[in-house]
């Protein structure tokens, strides 16, 4: 009977296991998605402005409506250099593991992919970042963790709205926090505490971009987190809006073997150790 009952409980795990695998292969699939979208729509807008400010320039000769051409076809050139780095590291998949990643750059490019999205639903985006030590993170799960928790503060605010995204050093100083904080319809206090539960969704299904509806986003990052020994925290209050709180430990600061290269190329150790610090 418990022999049975062992086989079973196996069973059941490793197609928990299973399962577990196919989300975090949708969840990637979600942020190459949102990469698509982005990509074609503001290529488009780039090579529109490249190409009239490029005629502007060639129809009118005196200098200032020249540079100003120049200067609008150099932010453009930019903007679409911004968009291909941010596909190339997405791409690359980074690695699998974890390393030193620096939070607010990642930010800054999970922004990058959802730009076009919180323009389109009239959504002010309001940026505080302190200065803070690189995370020990895998930076395409923290990527996918981010895009979550701004699809699910957009999908609260259909009519508009602002998020708040600050990093700033925890409070013990060894972690980084970052909350992201919604001007949307927030969570009632009888749902919050399922929130996190795989498949709770209060959403009818798919929203008319595609997003939404599965209830697995929050579950995913609350996985996420708690892989990298880190936490994560909901304020909400109904009408006002919600504030989730991620904090990622910092990265270990290794030693690193200084070595010293002489002027025939040969690489000589250093005497000594030096300690990359992680802040
Ligand atoms: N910022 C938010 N404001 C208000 N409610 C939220 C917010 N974030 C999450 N919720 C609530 O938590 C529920 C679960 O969120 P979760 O992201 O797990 O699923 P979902 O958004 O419904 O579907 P999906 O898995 O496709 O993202 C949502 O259905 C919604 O009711
Ligand atoms: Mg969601």
């Amino acid at each position: 009977m418990t022999t049975d009952g062992d086989a079973q409980n196996k069973r059941l795990q490793q197609q928990v296991d299973q399962l577990k695998t196919q989300l975090a292969q949708a969840e990637k699939m979600t942020a190459l998605g949102e990469l698509l979208g982005t990509t074609t729509h503001e290529f488009n807008n780039v090579l529109m402005t490249v190409i009239n400010y490029a005629k502007m320039g060639l129809r009118h000769k005196d200098d200032a409506t020249r540079t100003k051409a120049f200067d609008r076809i150099l932010a453009a050139g930019e903007r679409a250099n911004k968009i291909t780095s941010t596909i190339l590291s997405v791409a690359r998949n980074r690695s699998h593991g974890m390393e030193s990643t620096d939070l607010v750059s990642l930010t800054e490019d999970t922004l990058v992919l959802l730009e076009r999205e919180m323009r389109k639903y009239r959504i002010q985006v309001e940026k505080q970042f302190a200065q803070v030590g690189p995370c020990w993170a895998n930076g395409n799960q923290i990527q996918q963790v981010l895009l979550n928790l701004l699809i699910n503060a957009r999908q609260a605010m259909p009519n508009g709205g602002q998020v708040l995204i600050r990093i700033r050093p925890a409070e013990d100083a060894r972690a980084v926090d970052l909350t992201l904080r919604d001007s949307g319809q927030g969570i009632p206090p009888d749902k919050l505490p399922r929130i996190f539960d795989p498949y709770f969704s209060t959403k009818d299904g798919p929203d008319e971009s595609g997003k939404g509806g599965t209830g697995l986003g929050l579950s995913a990052c609350k996985d996420i987190i708690e892989a990298h020994r880190g936490r994560v925290r909901v304020d909400s209050s109904v009408g006002k809006g919600t504030a989730f709180t991620i904090r990622l430990p910092l990265a270990p600061s290794k030693p690193v073997q200084a070595s010293f290269v002489t002027s025939n190329n040969q690489t000589l150790p250093a005497t000594g150790t030096t300690h990359a610090s992680s802040s």
